[in-house]
């Protein structure tokens, strides 16, 4: 169980640490029989119901590592926080800002109930389905290949690699995209879409469909939590307003209709996905000497059974015991 633990700075080790995490995921590990995996998308369907893993990256460089940790899966929804991040910084905050709205929907993610029961000008928010395509569709570029680089330019700047898109998960997606061809169609309907249906689609499910591990999450996570800056080097990645405004949407909207029980009992910006993934960023907060990680953390977690909001069922149970302990809420 044990994958190791270190301290970028000092090559320290801090056993105690790596010890209560080690266990906290053993136990939790129970918990992903009472969820199960994604299966409206068919290869979904082939990941491990059991397997559950987490990575925490600190400023200070000290990182924990637990459970299982090398999985490769897909962003899925994670990736309406890249992409929204992306176009913010390509086409202005205030352009997106008008293109879509910063209001949770308390309804579930493939939803579009919101936007026929009220008068609305543009979809309510960047993470769910039918804001996240309208994001999309803003992105600059002809092809999804020229939409998606800026996306893999920016995650290659977090991450220091250039993470690959899984094709088989892109066209088991595209191929079982009912859903989201509808809310697509609604969209245009609407006069929401910037740009043409088809292209807007095939970047949206290959955005989904970008291969990452929970490793790569926490680095993600460090990043916001940093307010944008590349914590080692202290150079900005992400404008710090830009980064500040996922971050609130992380909290309002990122674990959709689950977002205001999330914030409550776990209370840190946080971007779900349905191969289950959880993205987390916990900005620094008051020192309390005797808590880990004060200075702030990236957490990446994955979990594919879900629960019934389609977040992992033992992800959430898993940071909400780890924020409980160690005082993580930034509230
Ligand atoms: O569009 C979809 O339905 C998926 N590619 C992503 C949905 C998702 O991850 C929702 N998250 N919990």
């Amino acid at each position: 169980m044990v994958q190791g633990i270190v301290n970028w700075n000092t090559g320290e080790t801090q056993e105690w640490l790596q010890q209560y995490v080690d266990d906290w995921v053993s136990f939790y590990r129970k918990h992903t029989n009472d969820g199960s995996v994604a299966s409206y998308i068919p290869i979904l369907q082939e990941a491990d119901p059991n397997d559950l893993g987490i990575t925490i990256i600190g400023k200070n460089g000290v990182s924990v590592r637990s459970g299982d940790t090398h999985r490769p899966f897909t962003l899925q929804s994670i990736s309406k926080a890249i992409t929204f991040i992306v176009a913010c910084m390509e086409r202005g905050v205030s352009y997106m800002l008008n293109r879509v709205d910063v209001e949770p929907t308390g309804e579930a993610f493939n939803s579009i109930m919101h936007l026929e029961m009220k008068p609305v000008k543009k979809p309510l928010n960047p993470f769910n389905n039918a804001g996240a395509i309208t994001v999309t569709s803003s992105l600059p570029g002809e092809t999804s290949a020229e939409r998606l680089e800026p996306v893999f330019q920016l995650l290659e700047r977090m991450l220091g690699y250039r993470p690959r898109l899984n094709v088989d998960v892109y066209e088991s997606e595209r191929d079982s995209s009912t859903r989201n061809r509808a809310i697509g169609y609604y969209l245009l309907e609407m006069d929401f879409l910037e740009s043409d249906l088809d292209v807007t689609l095939e970047t949206y499910f290959k955005q989904c469909s970008i291969d990452v591990t929970i490793d790569d999450l926490a680095r993600l996570g460090m990043v916001l939590a940093n307010d944008g800056m590349d914590p080692k080097t202290g150079g900005e990645i992400i404008p710090r307003q830009v980064a500040r405004i996922a971050k609130v949407l992380m909290l309002t909207c990122g674990m959709y209709d689950a977002s205001g029980k999330f914030a409550t009992y776990v209370g840190i910006p946080a971007k779900s996905g349905v191969s289950g993934g959880i993205l987390a960023a916990v900005p620094p907060r008051v020192r309390d000497e005797t808590m880990p990680f004060t200075d702030g953390c990236g957490i990446g977690v994955y979990g594919p059974a879900l629960g019934e909001k389609g977040n992992s069922i033992a992800g959430i149970r898993l940071l909400r015991h780890i924020a409980t302990q160690w005082d993580l809420s930034i509230f």
